[in-house]
């Protein structure tokens, strides 16, 4: 363990002379500016009453409607989030959980949090054999990797408390969407050749991700989900005891328990959401509202905004290498922090909230970064688990400026993988998302930290970050993003990049991204995001790096008050994503 928080973790390592923004730092910025310019597919979507974009274009319209038909922000998320769960079920679900940021018109925020929970049987060793060892793959693909399902709860919460239309109407778009089908997207058919092996193997998921339980669907070919369709009706008439209770949940358990999961009744009917104050900050004059533990997303995301808001990262140029190093070096702070303090606040009441958003810590933080050093993680202290990237994001403004940001996943991509015999829904995951082997903590990327230890009833720790910015007390911006760990930093970098870097909403979006997690102590970034000058820069100073193709995937809301505009942009890394808007 290490001996004292946050500085301490960081020791200082290479010294090579200071880069030099304005010269190699501008030149590196100009080439990534053109291949961000190059790379942005899509403008961003203007409206003035009302918008939403969600990963799903056919969602997006589902909760337009409802606006137009004089419903409110939380009506029409819950309607997206619903209609995502037909249209786009590799997260879309009402079998996993998530976070709800809601700002009303009149300026009060507030939080939901959904996120399942560990059932009444569950241990903290669950997942480990008789030496103590974790058994490969039993906290993430088995039936024991199901959480107590919380979106249908968090849904109906903020309904009741905040929607305007009947719940009925709000949930029977999706009805609608799963009885008569739709035409099955490039994105579901893109993913269904990658989990085709699998999801063979299973045969609850065969007979809905399959033409008669066998043979892809293609693209353009109408996929009708009739469980799920019942399931939702259930649900649309009886509210939340269409799902914690009766029929549906008889069939859960049921089938839970067949794949020798441990989920019981009981768990489902003590199930419940939870409305929770947000957790707040400032940058660069700019309100930050994003969601307190059971996510790491806010306190992260506004520790590492406090740490930035004392660098020029404007001058230093977008995505150049001091900008790269600086902001990565905010990160591995916060990631730091995240993973020594962060759990379910209901069963960690000491988790030091006022300290980690504080600006004073920031500056204490800010102080150990130097522009011509690069900080070690210190591997003596511990690591994170695996989170992988499959979750999705949100955003709906109303015609009165009513806004939710919501992120809600199953963890994977399609989850533990199960759809539940005669329900037609995925189940998630998240168990995985807990500390899995207690007290050992090694480089492979287990952390046997207490904050995240399972228990029965705890919630797991999350990263997802659905956050809202306020500008002069008036709505200014919504965004949020899948990625697991990664999610942090690309909400992070959305910000910047419009903040600081004055781009518009698409360009802030479509431009590369990269983050640091702490440990593994490396820079992962986007294989457009950083040209090789840049890379060769940063590998000298001491950064390792590595590339991936994607880092999540970003939807967001911009509203330009003075013109009475909201301008919006799925992103291009989600291929069914879609803004609507009137
Ligand atoms: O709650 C979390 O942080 C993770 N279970 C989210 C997983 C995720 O984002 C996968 N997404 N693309």
């Amino acid at each position: 363990m290490i001996a004292n928080e946050g500085i301490g973790r960081f020791r200082m390592i290479s010294k090579i002379p200071t880069l030099n923004a304005q010269g190699q730092g501008m030149r590196t910025y100009l080439s990534v500016f053109l291949l961000v310019l190059a790379f942005t597919a899509a403008a961003q979507e203007y409206a003035r009453n009302g918008m939403v974009v969600s990963a799903s274009q056919l969602a997006s319209d589902v909760g337009v409607e409802i606006l137009k038909d004089g419903g409110n922000a939380v009506d029409a998320a819950v309607a997206t989030a619903f209609a995502l769960a037909v249209t786009w079920p590799s997260a879309g679900n009402i079998g996993g959980g998530g976070f709800i940021v809601y700002r009303k018109h009149t300026g009060e925020v507030t939080t939901f949090d959904f996120r399942e929970k560990a059932p009444a049987a569950a241990t903290p060793t669950m997942y480990l054999d008789e030496h103590g060892n974790l058994i490969k793959d039993l906290n993430h693909l088995s039936a024991l990797a199901v959480g107590v399902p919380g979106t249908v709860a968090g849904l109906y919460d903020a309904h009741r408390l905040y929607g305007k239309l009947p719940w009925s109407r709000v949930v029977r778009p999706a009805v609608r969407l799963a009885r008569r089908g739709f035409a099955y997207t490039y994105g579901l058919y893109h993913d269904a050749i990658a989990h085709e092996q699998t999801w063979k193997k299973l045969p609850s998921t065969a007979a809905v991700m399959f033409r008669d339980g066998t043979t892809l669907y293609q693209p353009g070919e109408k996929w009708r989900q009739p469980d799920l369709a019942r399931t939702l009706a259930r649900i649309k008439r009886q509210g939340k005891a269409g799902f914690y209770s009766g029929k549906t949940a008889e069939k859960l358990v049921l089938f839970i328990q067949s794949q020798g999961g441990i989920i019981t009744l009981k768990d489902l009917a003590d199930y419940e959401a939870r409305e929770r104050k947000p957790v707040t900050g400032t940058y660069r004059g700019y309100e930050i509202y994003s969601m307190p533990p059971p996510s790491s997303g806010g306190i992260t995301l506004i520790q590492m905004l406090n740490i930035l808001e004392g660098f020029d990262l404007k001058t230093y140029g977008h995505n150049s290498a001091t900008y790269v190093h600086v902001v990565s070096e905010a990160m591995r702070r916060g990631y730091a922090n995240r993973a020594l303090h962060l759990g379910d606040p209901d069963f960690n009441p000491d988790i030091p909230v006022d300290k980690l958003i504080s600006k004073s810590y920031a500056e204490e933080l800010r102080s150990t970064i130097k522009l011509d050093t690069v900080s070690v993680s210190d591997p003596a202290a511990f690591t994170q688990p695996y989170e992988s990237p499959s979750t999705t994001h949100l955003s709906v403004v109303d015609k009165e400026g009513n806004a939710v940001s919501l992120t809600y996943t199953l963890e994977y991509a399609y989850g533990s993988q199960m759809v539940a015999d005669g329900l037609g829904f995925f189940l998630n995951n998240e168990m995985g998302d807990f500390n899995p082997v207690p007290g050992v903590t090694n480089e492979d990327g287990l952390i046997g930290t207490a904050p995240n230890l399972i228990a029965p009833g705890k919630r797991m720790l999350s990263s997802m970050t659905p956050t809202i910015l306020v500008k002069d007390g008036k709505l200014f911006m919504l965004i949020g993003s899948p990625g697991g760990r990664s999610i942090i930093g690309t909400v992070l970098q959305v910000i910047l990049n419009v903040v600081d870097h004055e781009m518009d909403i698409a360009t802030a979006i479509e431009a590369g991204r990269f983050y640091h997690q702490w440990l593994p102590n490396v820079i992962i970034h986007e294989k457009y995001s950083l040209s090789n000058d840049t890379r060769a820069l940063l590998t000298e100073l001491g950064h390792n790096m590595r590339r991936i193709t994607q880092q999540g995937a970003a939807m967001g809301i911009v509203v330009d008050v003075s013109k009475g505009v909201l301008s919006g942009h799925a992103d291009s890394r989600s291929p069914d994503g879609g803004v609507a808007g009137y």
